[in-house]
């Protein structure tokens, strides 16, 4: 058994995870440096190169132990290592424990481009312990509820009422709320995910607001907001280009912005970009198909679907008015 994990979560999680694990024979360990950049081909060859060196073979069990990046790299070198061996995933981010290690998705980036080579390949597990929350950065933690909104505007209007009626309890991290909504989005997503691995159709709602925060993010470099931050105005977007296609009402957008704002999730942009970037940049998106962006969009709060033709003339109002 190989446990990877990086040199913010060492110090903190991986004592007692040893403990839990002694009673096994080969347990070795592989502490990467912290970072997005470190999500890379380098990494994934010294994941290789340790097992190799201490003789693990096919039947060996690698443990991510982390938050998406370690995730994703550990879940990508276990989809290809002998030709794939079991991983389990510990998620210690909440972005993580609702949405990246559930799924499937594996990925490294490329110089060219972000989480261009991957792997749809399932864990064995995926283990979920709330109290790694107490650690992670604040910032970290809201932008992962950005995720969190997402389920119950795409899918589920009772769990988007249940989040607005316990903002103050989810910002507080009570306990009881956290694994109430950590075991919801869990639900929701293998759910969707189950019935569509490969994202062929519904697996493409889990990308609400993603076409918009996937161009912001690269327009700043991946330097200036937080994934869940990029989605939260993404989600914004989103709604509003919902509102302007006569799908959802304004007043529907400005219930979605106040969930949001009531979770503490910052929701100006904090660079500038024209339109002709954002089309650029979105052209570029996995779900696109025949040269159009393919938009999620809302139906109701609880409720989405895919467009692939949306006017132009409105996809500009929204991104140029969007404040
Ligand atoms: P991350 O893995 O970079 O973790 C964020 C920061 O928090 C890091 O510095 C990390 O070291 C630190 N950290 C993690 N857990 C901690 C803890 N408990 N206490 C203290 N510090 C802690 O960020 P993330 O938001 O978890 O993941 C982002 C990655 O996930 C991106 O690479 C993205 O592409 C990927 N992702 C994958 C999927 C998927 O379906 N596979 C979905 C969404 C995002
Ligand atoms: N994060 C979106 C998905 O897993 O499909």
């Amino acid at each position: 058994m190989l446990i990877v994990t990086n040199e913010h979560i060492a110090p903190l999680y991986l004592e007692p995870l040893l403990q839990h694990l002694e009673s096994l024979d080969k347990v070795e360990t592989l502490i990467l440096p912290a970072g997005e950049q470190y999500k890379n081909l380098a990494s994934l060859e010294l994941i290789a190169t340790t097992l190799l060196k201490k003789n693990f073979g096919r039947d060996t069990t690698l443990i991510a132990l982390g938050g998406g990046v370690i995730g994703d790299l550990t879940g990508f070198a276990a989809s290809c290592y002998q030709r794939g061996t079991d991983f389990i995933q510990m998620p210690t981010t909440l972005l993580a424990q609702v949405d990246a290690s559930v799924g499937g998705k594996t990925a490294i980036n490329h110089n060219l481009g972000k989480n261009m080579l991957g792997a749809f390949y399932q864990p064995r597990a995926v283990l979920i312990d709330i109290a790694t929350l107490n650690t992670l950065p604040e910032r970290e933690f809201v932008s992962g509820l950005a995720e969190v909104v997402k389920y119950g505007a795409i899918w589920d209007q009772q769990f988007f009422h249940w989040l607005e009626a316990h903002t103050q309890r989810i910002i507080d991290k009570d306990k009881e709320a956290l694994c109430y909504l950590i075991k919801k989005c869990c639900e929701i997503k293998a759910y969707i995910v189950e019935q569509d691995e490969r994202e062929h159709h519904i697996r493409a709602l889990l990308n609400f607001g993603h076409t918009f925060a996937h161009a912001i993010e690269a327009q700043t470099h991946y330097q200036q907001y937080l994934h869940g931050e990029a989605v939260a105005i993404g989600m914004c977007m989103a709604a509003q280009l919902s509102a302007h296609l006569d799908l959802i009402s304004f007043a529907d957008v400005e219930r979605l912005r106040t969930l949001l704002k009531k979770l503490q999730i910052p929701l100006n942009l904090r660079h500038e970009a024209s339109y002709d970037e954002y089309v650029t940049l979105m052209q570029r998106d996995k779900k696109n198909s025949q040269g159009s962006i393919h938009f999620v969009l809302l139906e109701s709060l609880g409720k989405a679907k895919i467009m692939k033709h949306v006017p132009n003339n409105l996809l500009q109002q929204v991104i140029k008015g969007y404040t």
